[in-house]
Formats: structure tokens, sequence, C-alpha cells
């Protein structure tokens, strides 16, 4: 049973808006296979009639007359109605085929494209979005929301039409033979509506919240592995398995309604599909021995045995086909909150870089001219175009970042940083510190343009950051980030993230700077170890080396350490610190430590107290200040 994360979509979810949109979407991406599978479903409609076709001519035409005139009287008849049957059993055959082979190509087809379309849209969201929704969530959407979607696009939608087809074609062919046995088939039809309408809605409720139930359930097991340590360490076992058997009682309840509603849908159909082949048998027999006039589509007749006959069986195909359709309004309900919830994903907005100012190769002579080159130079500008006049400006990279007056919040109304001001010019270091939740990360987050300001600005070697491309921003900025982050892949794979056509050499190097090339070569298969899990086989230091080493490879004129050496021991650090000055050397470096003696040699060092910067000033001038870092430092603060 696919698992769908129910959290419940848009309330107001149009499912036909919805299945309209979805149907779209998957025309153009295959309207030749399409309208191909739609042919193939007529033809397969009319070969699953073709039986109840022939019955009638077979029995009035051969049968009855070859009993009262011998075989031989018949037997060129009989051949032709075998071969025309056959025939059209053949061809209705092929067009199965045909259509369920392109069914496979168009649903795995279409759902590689929409993967890709979603991950596509993924990449270009804002990192607000990631914020604002739960991975795993996200994550649903990809596997359990798109699986829905197979189900609908390769089983429902292709059933549901063949089904309808063949329902309008026996129907057709009943009004053709007789309107009396027509009506009888009306009625019962009017009742399987009606059942199927109460008890399979009610089926498709409980199924979306058995659904639910069991993301909640996965939810918490999932949880419970990953806290197993502190679950043990507080002796919470009783507690939480109290706490799941609860869970599991309302995934049974849902689940027992759900199926419970859906197997009785079936049998019900049945047996009025049964009641319909008994009270058609009566009403034939009374129509037949009275030689009943019958009306049909092209007249007045009496009904024949072969008629008679042909109607038992077309009514037990029309029962039938209600019962399959029945069986799919789950897997609808299902696809269409799926669809929905995949179009919201991609209905999202994009984050939006309007930036023009690029950055390029440069030339940079003795007196400072900067010209652009197609080659790496090793030096970068950026390159200003000016709207107004035409003309282009050329800046050399300096790595010259400055807050003027920055106001910001992560919400609108609740600002978190309040006119920040920073000036940090080329080289220098710049140490930002506080107490936890000040706003320290959320002022580097703004000069990569995770989000953008509420008020000021910031400029970077003089530009407005606003207009620099998002890309070209971010890549002349070197980050160790808060929370290590590694991929799976080798750790050579790992540090080359921060440069991919970066040499053996240079990874050796960049490793060899922060420090972690001793512990790398010791592990199983050195830089070839295989990390998986966020490097859940390395330890917590060790992952910061490894993210420390991707910064370095980047090479990049301005960097920001975030925290990067908070989980490394005292002894590593002084050693780390050490590489970690080589690199900084020339470079404007924004570092953040909650351990003061790792900001000490920073060239000015910014106090935040909530979003505040409250002191400022170079490790001397802050002592002396005797204020808020003088109190971090002596740890006075702590102790109060
Ligand atoms: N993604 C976010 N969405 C909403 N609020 C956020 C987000 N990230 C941080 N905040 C809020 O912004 C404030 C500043 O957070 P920030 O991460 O900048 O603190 P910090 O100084 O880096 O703290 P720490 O030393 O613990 O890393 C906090 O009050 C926090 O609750
Ligand atoms: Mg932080």
């Amino acid at each position: 049973m696919p698992r769908m994360n129910l959290k419940p979509g848009r309330k107001d979810l149009d499912r036909k808006a919805t299945f309209k949109r979805l149907m779209k979407y998957v025309f153009h991406t295959y309207p030749i296979h399409f309208v191909v599978i739609i042919i193939c479903i007529v033809i397969c409609a009319v070969g699953s009639i073709s039986a109840s076709i022939f019955m009638p001519k077979f029995i009035d035409e051969v049968i009855q007359p070859g009993i009262k005139n011998g075989f031989d009287s018949v037997k060129d008849h009989l051949v032709f109605l075998s071969v025309s049957l056959g025939s059209m059993y053949i061809v209705s055959f092929i067009a199965s085929a045909i259509m369920n082979q392109l069914i496979c190509v168009v649903t795995q087809g279409f759902l590689y494209k929409m993967r890709i379309d979603m991950f596509s849209k993924m990449e270009k969201l804002p990192i607000s979005y990631f914020d604002r929704n739960a991975h795993g969530d996200i994550m649903s959407t990809y596997t359990n929301d798109v699986d829905a979607i197979r189900q609908l696009i390769s089983q429902a939608i292709p059933q549901f039409l063949q089904t309808m087809l063949t329902v309008t074609f026996l129907f057709g062919m009943m009004l053709y033979y007789s309107l009396w046995l027509a009506l009888v088939v009306v009625v019962s039809v009017y009742f399987i509506f009606m059942v199927t309408k109460k008890v399979g809605g009610g089926s498709a409720k409980y199924f979306m919240k058995q659904q639910k139930s069991v993301a909640v359930c996965e939810g918490f097991i999932e949880e419970m592995m990953n806290g197993q340590k502190v679950v043990k360490v507080f002796s919470h076992e009783e507690q939480a398995k109290a706490d799941f058997a609860k869970l599991n009682d309302e995934l049974e309840g849902n689940a027992y309604k759900a199926n419970a509603y859906a197997n009785i849908l079936a049998p019900i159909i049945h047996n009025i599909g049964n009641i319909l082949y008994v009270v058609i048998a009566i009403v034939g027999v009374i129509l037949y021995t009275n030689n009943a006039i019958n009306v049909h589509a092209f007249g007045v007749n009496t009904l024949t045995v072969g008629v008679a006959v042909a109607f038992l069986g077309m009514s037990r195909q029309f029962a039938n086909s209600f019962n399959q359709v029945s069986q799919q309004i789950n897997s609808v309900v299902m696809a269409m909150a799926g669809a929905d919830r995949v179009f919201q994903l991609l209905d999202q907005t994009e984050e939006v870089d309007d930036g023009y100012v690029t950055l390029v190769n440069a030339n940079i002579d003795e007196d400072g001219n900067v010209t652009e080159s197609d080659e790496y130079t090793g030096k970068w500008a950026w390159k200003h175009p000016h709207k107004a006049d035409g003309t282009i400006t050329y800046t050399e990279l300096k790595g010259d970042i400055r807050f003027f007056d920055v106001d910001f919040g992560y919400f609108p109304d609740r600002l978190v940083l309040h006119d920040v001001s920073i000036y940090a010019k080329p080289g220098q270091q710049i140490a930002l510190v506080g107490a936890t939740g000040a706003g320290k990360t959320t002022i580097t987050n703004l000069i990569n343009r995770f989000y953008d300001l509420a008020d000021g600005k910031v400029r970077y070697d003089g530009i407005n950051i606003n207009k620099i491309k998002k890309a070209d921003l971010r890549r002349s900025i070197g980050i160790v980030l808060q929370d290590t982050n590694l991929f799976t892949g080798t750790v050579k794979d790992n540090i080359k993230y921060g440069k991919l056509d970066a040499t053996d050499e240079e990874v050796y190097a960049a490793a060899k700077i922060a420090n972690a090339y001793d512990f790398i070569t010791r592990l199983p298969d050195g830089f070839d170890t295989m990390l998986t899990g966020n490097g859940s086989q390395l330890s917590q230091g060790q992952r910061q080396l490894i993210s420390i080493a991707r910064c370095a490879i980047a090479n990049a004129p301005v960097m920001i350490l975030d925290e990067a050496t908070s989980s490394i021991d005292t002894r590593t650090e002084a050693l780390v610190q050490k590489g970690m000055d080589g690199l900084m050397k020339g470079r404007t470096v924004f570092v953040i430590a909650h351990r003061l003696s790792t900001v000490q040699n920073s060239n000015a060092i910014m106090v935040l107290d909530h979003g505040v910067i409250i002191e400022r000033g170079d490790h001397e001038d802050l002592i002396k200040q005797k204020g808020t870092y003088y109190q971090l430092y002596t740890g006075a603060f702590e102790l109060e």
C-alpha cells in the first residue's frame, strides 16, 4: 500500500480543476501517445462487447436454423460470423497490447518529467520555503504523491475510460435491441449509483484518514529511532510504547472502516447485478413467450431468444463494469490529493534573481585599470553594465563588505536585526559574538542573500548586493555553515564540492589547511572512504574539518566561518586555527564563535544582543570597555 502523507492540502481542493490540469500536463508531455491510447481504448471497449454483438446472430441466425434445417444450411454463415468475431478479438488484442505498452511509456515518462520539474523547481525555491515546510513533507511529495499519480495514470484512468465506453456501447446496444429490457437496466443502474456514492464516498473518506494515520505512525517511529538514545537515557520506553499504541489504535480504526466500506461495495454491486440478471431473465421470458411487441431503436418486432440471451450477458457485463469503476474511487481520490500537493510545489514562487552585475575573469594593470579576460587569470572583477548610458564598468573583486543600517526579520512583523552597520575592509577579519539567538547566523544569511533585507543596504566592493547576480555573489563567498552537511559520496567528493574541477593535489592541500589530512588518511579507504547519512560514521569534529576543507578549496575572497571550530577539541582547534590563519590571509573573513579565544585576533569584534550591535572594537578595546564582551570573555556573564 503506498504511503501518503495526507497533510491535508488546500482545504478547497478542486478535484475537477486538478484533474484537468493533470490531464493537460500528461497530454503536453506525450500528445501523440495520448491520442493513440484513446483510440486503443475505444477499440478495446468495442472488443469487450463483441460477444454481445454476435450472440443474437449466433443464436437466431445459426443455432436455431441449424437445429431446424441441418448444419450444412448454416455452415457458411457460421464461418463468416466466427471469422468476424475472431478478427474483432484479434484487433482488440493488438490494440490492448499497444495500449498497455504506451501506457507504460507515458506513465513512466510522465513521472520522470514530473520529478525533474519538481526537483528543478525545488532548486529554484528560496531558503524561506524550506523554513516553512517540513522536509519530510516535501520528501513525501516525491514518493507517495507521485506514486498515487502513477496509479491514477497507469490504472484508474484507462480503466475508467474503457469501462465508461463499454457501458455506453452496451447501453446503446440494449436500446437497439429492446427498449423494455433497457429500462430494467436503467433502474438497476440508478441503484448502483446510489450505493456507490454512499458507500464509496465513505470508503474514500476513511481511506484518506487511514493514510494520514499511516504517515503519523511512520513519523513517530522515525522520531523514536532517531531519538532512541534520549528515550533510553530518560527511561521513556514505556511512555513511547503507550504513545505508539495510541497512534496504532487510530490507524487500526481508520483502516478497518476504510476497508470495511470498500469490502461491502463490491458484493453489493455484484448482487444488484445478480438481481438484474434474474429480473431480465423473467422479463425476457415473459416478453418472448407472449410474443410481446418489442420496441427498439429502429421500430418494432418480437423479441428473439438470441436477444434475450445476449441481454443476460450484457447485464452481467454492465454490473461488472460498475464494480470495476467503483474499485478505482480510492485511488482517484488519493491521486487528486497527491496531484494537488505536487502542483502546490510547482506553483511556489521562485527565488527571484534580477541581479545583472556579474563576476568575470580580469586583468589588472599596475595603475589598477581592470579589463575583462576570457581566460582564467586568478583575478576577478565585477562587470557592471549601466542601463542608463549603456556603458560597462569593471570593479576589482576585493571582498569589501559593508552593512548600512540593516533591518531584517524572517517574518515581516518580527525584526531580528535592528540597524546593523558593519564595515569589513578587504583582508579584515570581523568577528560576530553574542548570546545564542542574537542574530549572528542571520547576518551571514544576508550576505549570501538567502533572504532579502527589510531595510538598509549591503554593499559588496561598493556595489549594492541586490544588483549582483546571486550565483556570482555566492560563488565569491566561501562558507562553513553552522550545521555541517556532508553528502553521500567519498571524502574527496565532499571536499571537491567546493571546486568541482579541483585536482587531487588541491584536495590534499585543502585538507592539510583544515588539518583534516591526518585523520582522513587514517580512515579505512583514506580520501576514497564512502560517507553516508551526513557522514554519520565520522565524529562531529571530523565532519566540521571536512567542511572547512571544502570551504578552503573554493578559494573565495570572502569567507564566513559560522562556529567552524565549535566541535573541535582545544588542541586541534589550535592547529586548525593555525591553518585557518594562513587561509584567512588576504581574505575578508566573518567568524562566529562562542569560544572567544578563537576571535581574539580579529580586526574588529561586533557584539550582538537581540539583533543590535551593542559594542564594537578590537579585543583590547572591548576588554578595556568592561562591557558585555568583557563579561563574556571573563565568564562573568554566565556566572550572573
Ligand atoms: N529560519 C528562521 N526562521 C525564523 N526565525 C529564525 C530563523 N532562523 C533564525 N531565526 C530567529 O532569528 C533569531 C536569530 O537567529 P540566529 O540563527 O541568527 O542566531 P545566532 O546568533 O546565530 O545563534 P546561535 O549562536 O545559537 O547560532 C533567533 O531569535 C531565531 O529564533
Ligand atoms: Mg548561529
